[in-house]
C-alpha cells in the first residue's frame, strides 16, 4: 500500500469553528457601501497580529490556562504582512476607514513597523489615508514608539489597569512594573502618537480603588483615560456580574471629586461615551458594553492572526479568508466573497445578553473566541 500524502493541520488551527467562504458566480465589485441585516456599515477592521502576550491579565489570559503547555498558533499559520495588506486593501474597498492592530500583544510581532508602513500606503476610495492605530499593553512602547510613528502609525491605546505598582503587578500576573508602562506612555506622547488613549478594565474588588488615582494622574496630560466594564468575553476568565462595576458608578465617583459634562461622540458607532472635566482638565470616556450595549451601531470586523474573519467579539465561528488567500483566488473574487458575509451579519451579542438574567451568557454551548486571540 502506498502512503497518501496528507496535509497536516496544526491542532491550534482547529481551535474555533470556521467555514470557507463561497466565491459567488457573479463578481460584484465593492462599492464601499456594504450594510448588514441591521443596516450597519463596515468601517473598522481590527487585525490581530499575534495570539501571544507577555502579560497574563486574569480577565483575558488567566495563567492557569495560558501556561507553558498552551498551544499558541504555529508560525506557519500566521498571515504574512503581504497577506494582511492584501486583505486590508480589499476591506478598504468595502468601506473600512480605520484599522486597529491588536494581539495578544501586537508589539511582540517582529518588524511590525514594516506592516504599518505597508498599511499606511493604503487609501480610501475618496483618496484619504486610513486611521491606523494600535492597542498595546505598553511594555515595549518606550523602545518602539518612535519607529512606529515613523512608519505611519497615527496613535496608540495603552491598557493600564492600576497606578499602584503592587496592584498592577498582580493584575498582569508576570510582576511587570507600572513605571515601565508609564514611561512608554510618555514616549508615545512625545513621539506624537496622540491622543494617547488609556484603557482601564475595572474589576470591582480588584482595581476599583485605582479609578480616582488614574483620573488624577492623567488629567491635564492630553491622554484620554477610558474606563471599561469587565466583559464576559471568551470562556476562560470566570466572569461574574458582581465583579462588573457599571460605568454609571464610575462616573458618580469621578463627579464627586471633579465635575464632568457629557460630550458628543467623535463618530457614529464609537464605543466610548465621552465626558470632559469642567475645569479644563481634558477628556475621559466610559465603555459600557455590559450595562449599555452598543451593538446598534457596531461597524467593527475582526481578523484573527491566522486569517479568520469574525463579525462579533463574542462569535464562535469565523470565515476562513486565509483559505482564499492561499487558494489562488484573485482579489476581485475574494472581495466578492466578503461582501455577502457582511450583508448577512446579524450579530448583536451584548444586546441579547443584556436582556438575560445577570449571570447568564447568551453564547450557548459553542466555544467562544478569546480576547487574546482576536484582540480588543
Ligand atoms: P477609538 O478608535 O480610540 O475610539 O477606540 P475604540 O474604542 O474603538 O477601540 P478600543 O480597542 O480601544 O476599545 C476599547 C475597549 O472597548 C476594548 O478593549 C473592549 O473592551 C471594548 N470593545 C471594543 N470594541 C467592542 C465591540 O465591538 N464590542 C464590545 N462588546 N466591546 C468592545
Ligand atoms: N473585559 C473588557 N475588556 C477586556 N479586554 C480584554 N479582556 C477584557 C474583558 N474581559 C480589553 C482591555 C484590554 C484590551 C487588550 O482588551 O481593554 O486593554
Ligand atoms: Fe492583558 Fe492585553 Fe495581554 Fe490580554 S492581550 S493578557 S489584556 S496585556
Ligand atoms: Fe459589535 Fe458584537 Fe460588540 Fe455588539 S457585542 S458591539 S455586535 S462586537
Amino acid at each position: 500500500m502506498t502512503d497518501i500524502p496528507r496535509k497536516i493541520i496544526p491542532l491550534a488551527d482547529l481551535r474555533y469553528a470556521s467555514r470557507i467562504p463561497a466565491i459567488p458566480a457573479n463578481l460584484l465589485a465593492p462599492t464601499g457601501l456594504l450594510s448588514d441585516t441591521l443596516g450597519r456599515p463596515l468601517r473598522d477592521l481590527r487585525i490581530s497580529v499575534t495570539d501571544r502576550c507577555n502579560f497574563r491579565c486574569n480577565y483575558c489570559m488567566p495563567s492557569e490556562i495560558f501556561d507553558k503547555d498552551y498551544a499558541f498558533l504555529p508560525q506557519s499559520s500566521l498571515l504574512s504582512f503581504e497577506e494582511i495588506t492584501r486583505l486590508a486593501k480589499i476591506f478598504v474597498a468595502h468601506g473600512v476607514e480605520k484599522i486597529r492592530l491588536t494581539g495578544g500583544e501586537p508589539l511582540l510581532r517582529k518588524h511590525l513597523e514594516v506592516l504599518i508602513g505597508m498599511l499606511a500606503r493604503l487609501q480610501t476610495p475618496q483618496g484619504k489615508p486610513l486611521d491606523i492605530t494600535l492597542t498595546t499593553n505598553g511594555s515595549l512602547l518606550a523602545r518602539k514608539a518612535q519607529s512606529l510613528k515613523d512608519a505611519g502609525l497615527k496613535r496608540v491605546t495603552v491598557s493600564l489597569d492600576a497606578l499602584d505598582d503592587a496592584i498592577f503587578r498582580g493584575m498582569n500576573d508576570v510582576d511587570f512594573p507600572v513605571a515601565n508602562v508609564l514611561k512608554g506612555i510618555d514616549v508615545a506622547h512625545q513621539a506624537g502618537l496622540a491622543p494617547v488613549k488609556i484603557n482601564m478594565v475595572v474589576k470591582r474588588g480588584t482595581n476599583d480603588s485605582q479609578i480616582l488615582l488614574l483620573a488624577r494622574h492623567f488629567r491635564h496630560s492630553g491622554a484620554v483615560l477610558r474606563f471599561i466594564e469587565y466583559m464576559d468575553v471568551g470562556a476562560t476568565n470566570g466572569w461574574r456580574m458582581d465583579e462588573v462595576m457599571p460605568s454609571s458608578q464610575v462616573i458618580e465617583r469621578l463627579q464627586a471629586e471633579f465635575p464632568l459634562a457629557a460630550i458628543d461622540p467623535n463618530y457614529s458607532g464609537e464605543t466610548a461615551e465621552r465626558w470632559r472635566y469642567l475645569d479644563g482638565g481634558g477628556e475621559i470616556g466610559v465603555i459600557s458594553s455590559v450595562t449599555q450595549a452598543f451593538c446598534g451601531e457596531c461597524n467593527r470586523a475582526r481578523l484573527s492572526t491566522e486569517g479568520k474573519l469574525f463579525l462579533c467579539l463574542f462569535a464562535s465561528q469565523g470565515h476562513d479568508l486565509r483559505a482564499l488567500l492561499r487558494g489562488n483566488f484573485a482579489d476581485d473574487q475574494i472581495a466578492a466573497a466578503i461582501g455577502p458575509i457582511w450583508q448577512a451579519r446579524s450579530d448583536r451579542y451584548s444586546e441579547i445578553r443584556a436582556a438575560l438574567p445577570p449571570d447568564a451568557s447568551a453564547a450557548g454551548s459553542a466555544k467562544r473566541i478569546e480576547m487574546s486571540y482576536i484582540g480588543g
